[in-house]
């Protein structure tokens, strides 16, 4: 089961957290990753750590540093996994930072920054692994593709203090959900989690509390969690799963289910609607006390 032989994996971010998580879940079923993290002094540290410990397992692993939204740097990292392995099998974008600040505290730099490295970080990577896998398809070539986003759940519900990273990811789901129907006819599988772990990232923000280890008993938060899910969807089992979005933490995997349309209304008088026959016809489903939706971030027990 889950078996990755012979397969070549990219996974952004790799150097911590999460991606770290992920790089040696799949390499622990067999696949050569390509590592890869931002050019500065705490993350290469930690990549090649993320290296070392992938060999330790009897696996390989090549490391590329650059910026995860860099046009050539993403160049540069796809062209590295083809000439170190041969092929690219799976690529995982994954790397990010917050910079957290509601809608009115936020500086221009704070939401393009945060915008840039999730959104376009995820666009310049997946571009280039998708242009690829056609390419192959089309020279009548076998295909072995799997992407997998990383979004968050402030994609769906909002988040107050980050009005930065929730469009940011809510722009990656998206992006998954043409990619995934782009991608559906080359056999290419386009998924998004959504994760919930203690990381870095999660130290510093909001969920700190939240996200802390218990004294004892099973480690919910624990980023290991996460990474058998993406060990999944990078599978042959997994080939039939696509255009998918999964909130994953602790032991459980919730799927979120397609928007559809709710309550239909139709203009009772026919035609063009006017201010009153709006009032008329939406006040029926929006009552007084009908309750707007606040925050949508919470964790149920388990
Ligand atoms: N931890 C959570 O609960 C949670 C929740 C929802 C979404 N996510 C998402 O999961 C992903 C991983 O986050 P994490 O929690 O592991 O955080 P983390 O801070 O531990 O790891 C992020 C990694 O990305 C790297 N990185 C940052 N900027 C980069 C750049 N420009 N180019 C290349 N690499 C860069 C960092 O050096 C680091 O190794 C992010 O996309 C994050 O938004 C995390």
């Amino acid at each position: 089961m889950g078996d990755l032989s012979g397969k070549v994996a990219i996974i952004t971010g790799a150097g911590r957290g999460l991606g770290r998580e992920e790089a040696l879940q799949l390499a622990r079923q067999g696949a050569r990753v390509v590592i890869s993290d931002i050019d500065m002094p705490d993350a290469v540290e930690a990549a090649r750590q993320t290296v070392e410990d992938i060999k330790a397992l009897g696996s390989e692993a090549t490391l590329v540093l650059g910026d995860c939204a860099d046009t050539n740097a993403a160049a540069n990292l796809f062209k590295t996994a083809l000439d170190t392995y041969g092929d690219v099998n799976i690529m995982i974008n994954n790397a990010g930072f917050c910079r957290d600040q509601t809608l009115f505290g936020m500086d221009d730099e704070q939401f393009d920054s945060v915008v840039r490295v999730h959104l376009r970080g995820h666009f310049v990577n997946m571009r280039n692994a998708t242009k690829y896998w056609r390419g192959k398809a089309k020279a009548g070539e076998e295909v072995y593709g799997r992407l997998i986003s990383t979004a968050s759940e402030a994609a769906i519900f909002g988040s107050a203090g980050q009005a930065n990273y929730g469009p940011a990811k809510a722009g990656i789901v998206a992006m998954t959900m043409g990619a995934a129907q782009l991608m559906i006819k080359y056999g290419v599988t386009c998924n998004v989690i959504m994760p919930r772990a203690r990381t870095d990232m999660t130290n510093a923000g909001m969920t700190a509390e939240l996200f802390a280890a218990p004294e004892q008993g099973f480690d919910a938060f624990n980023p290991e969690n996460v990474a058998p899910l993406v060990g999944y969807l990078s599978s042959p089992e997994a080939g039939h799963i696509s255009g998918e979005v999964m909130v994953v933490w602790g032991q459980q995997v919730d799927v979120i289910q397609r928007p559809s349309f709710g309550p239909n209304f139709q203009n009772p008088r026919g035609g063009k609607w006017e201010i009153e026959d709006l009032h008329t016809s939406l006040s029926e489903y929006f009552t007084a006390d009908h309750t707007p939706v606040l925050d949508g971030f919470s964790v149920p027990p388990q």
